[in-house]
């Protein structure tokens, strides 16, 4: 599964994945906007989205696209196969870890995740393989909760952050929008929401090349076993 940090991190969730939806149900009031927003800037016909979680942005899929969602926790990823199944949305959920994403590259035309990079053991690693897995013209989208620049609340988000997550999986003073370009995601846009904790993180691959040939111009994949086989390493 790799490392040590990431075997703690899927336990973490696993543990919680029943309270889960519980535990965030007063901050959703300030998080569901986030999500709308995000959503509705994601194009293409093949997207990715990266720790799905128990499938809260599952609502807010572009109509009509084909998503593929992971997460490294499989209690998480089971109430996700419920949310999916009680929306009627059919959504490709696959068990994998954001740091060695099981798929080729270029595959995805966009790609986005929602309060992921807080949690992802190696960050980098996990947005360079986003980057990797994206066409030459894929976009990535993100919402993630960040350091605060102020310097009292940063040196408590710091002070804290070691208990945090022990109890939730979570960092709360990571610099998510450097970590997105330490990945070599070109940042085109950053808006700050919630005095500067909240960040929405829009990106591109930064290049062009021959993987930027999306899958709506290749062979069509249209059944659910296709797309997971289409996408897959190997
Ligand atoms: C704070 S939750 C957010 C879930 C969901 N995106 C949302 O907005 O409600 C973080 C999620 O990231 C997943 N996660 C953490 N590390 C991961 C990794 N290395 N690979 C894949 N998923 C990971 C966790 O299992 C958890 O479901």
């Amino acid at each position: 599964m790799g490392t040590d940090e990431t075997v703690r991190t899927q336990k973490r969730y696993d543990r919680q994945a029943w309270l889960y939806d519980l535990k965030e149900w007063p901050v959703e009031f300030a998080f569901k906007p986030l999500r709308r927003r995000l959503w509705s800037e994601v194009r293409g016909n093949l997207v990715l989205e990266i720790g799905v979680g128990t499938g809260k942005n599952f609502s807010h899929h572009p109509p009509g696209a084909r998503v593929v969602g992971i997460d490294i926790s499989p209690k998480m990823l089971r109430r996700a196969a419920r949310c999916a199944r009680r929306l009627g949305r059919d959504i490709d959920l696959v068990l994998a870890d954001a740091q060695r994403l099981p798929f080729r590259d270029g595959v995805f035309e966009a790609a986005a995740a929602t309060f992921v990079f807080c949690s992802v053991p190696d960050p980098v690693a996990g947005l360079e393989e986003a980057r990797r897995v994206v066409t030459g013209g894929g976009r990535i989208h993100l919402v993630e909760h960040v350091r605060s620049g102020n310097r009292i609340v940063g040196w408590l988000m710091d002070s804290l952050n070691p208990i945090v997550v022990r109890m939730m999986g979570a960092n709360i003073n990571r610099d998510t929008v450097s970590n997105v370009a330490r990945a070599g995601i070109r940042i085109e846009g950053v808006e700050s929401r919630g005095f500067g904790i909240l960040k929405l993180i829009s990106g591109s691959k930064g290049q062009t090349g021959p993987e930027s040939v999306s899958l709506g111009e290749r062979e069509p994949a249209t059944t659910k076993e296709g797309v997971v086989r289409d996408v897959a390493h190997g």
